[in-house]
């Protein structure tokens, strides 16, 4: 695929308002890339099918979900922004690559032993074979490099497995994509229990902050999160909850981890979680407003989601071409 610019692919599940945990560790830095590369950003209702989800719920969240990127800066002049299932080509491509994926490959996936464990009661399919969906979105645009936060990190290897071995059979067919991990917040934990990632399906709201939660929302759970007994605001790995803190203040205003050590120093817990809500809901204003005003005006948010998908359809038909043709399907 020739192609200018390199290209940047990344995807998120529109299964809830986001967390500040992808917006931290992945949404945030999104619109950034966009002058230095191709950018295509997706929703992945596809992937959000793994886990039963609501058929009226599922699509005001897609819409929903183009809103919040669009808010969080991503223009859709300057990339690609559409919704996964407008695009046949991810589940046809997919296809073709789980016959090149070892099935014990897909069984070692933390996501997938995670997710069975939560709903033992349906481990489906879909659930087993994300990873190679996730491939596909990947695969089909030359990918080179995919933002995404810590916990997606093994899906990007897995991306790269299957292009080699691809490729071994058939020449440079794939792109081999790099995961692009920030430095700074890759990994934001839950509020309540620090040793789990903050995550959108939640049960308890405590634990985790939205990106559309009010002010004193946000106050109320920062004011609420688990640290532990010390009293110091310090980064270590035996006080995961003040060093998530930490991780979450240092992103929202700039400060390193010696800059905000020194700046609480002799403070409580008290001080320093107002703090951290306070540079949370300042970092979240301008965002919060521009999803208002986009949100309004639903015929422009299907525009944007219209053009999106025909634009990477037209990508997308290039490559999954070239791959029927390598693999040997008969082509009238
Ligand atoms: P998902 O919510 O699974 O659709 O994830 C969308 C993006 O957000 C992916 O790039 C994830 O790696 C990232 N992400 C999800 N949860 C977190 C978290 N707690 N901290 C940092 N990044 C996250
Ligand atoms: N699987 C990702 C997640 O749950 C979302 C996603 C789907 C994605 N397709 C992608 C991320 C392609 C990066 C590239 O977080």
């Amino acid at each position: 695929m020739e192609k200018m610019k390199k290209r940047v692919y990344s995807g998120i599940q529109p299964t809830g308002v986001f967390t500040l945990g992808n917006f931290v560790g992945a949404v945030r830095g999104w619109p950034k890339l966009q002058e230095e590369y191709d950018c295509i950003y997706s929703v992945a209702d596809q992937h959000a099918i793994t886990v039963r989800q609501n058929p009226a719920d599922l699509r005001r969240q897609s819409r929903e979900m183009v809103a919040l990127l669009l808010a969080s800066g991503i223009d859709p002049q300057k990339s690609i922004v559409f919704v996964q299932s407008h695009v046949p080509a991810h589940a046809q491509l997919s296809w073709v690559l789980g016959c090149f994926c070892p099935f014990g490959d897909l069984t070692r996936m933390h996501q997938f032993k995670e997710k069975s464990a939560k709903h033992p009661e349906d481990i489906n399919g879909g659930l087993l074979t994300y990873p190679i969906l996730m491939a596909a979105d990947i695969l089909l645009y030359g990918t080179d490099y995919v933002p995404v936060g810590v916990d997606q990190k093994q899906h990007v290897e897995l991306t790269r497995d299957i292009a080699q071995r691809f490729n071994g059979v058939y020449g440079d067919v794939f792109t081999i994509p790099d995961a692009m991990i920030p430095k700074v917040g890759a990994k934001v934990m839950s509020l309540q229990e620090p040793a789990k990632k903050m995550s959108k399906s939640d049960s308890n709201e405590n634990a985790v902050v939205r990106v559309l939660d009010e002010p004193d929302a946000i106050l109320r759970k920062f004011k609420r999160a688990v640290t532990d007994s010390e009293g110091s605001v310090r980064a270590a790995e035996d006080k995961p909850g003040v060093t998530n803190l930490m991780s979450i203040y240092s992103v929202c205003t700039g400060k390193t981890f010696e800059e905000i050590e020194a700046a609480f120093a002799g403070q409580g817990y008290g001080v320093f979680k107002q703090a951290v809500a306070e540079s949370v809901i300042d970092t979240l204003r301008p965002f919060q407003q521009e999803y208002k005003r986009l949100l309004a005006d639903k015929a422009y948010l299907d525009g944007v989601m219209a053009d999106g998908a025909a634009r990477a359809a037209a990508l997308a038909a290039r490559l999954l071409t070239k791959v029927y043709k390598k693999v040997g399907f008969l082509q009238l």
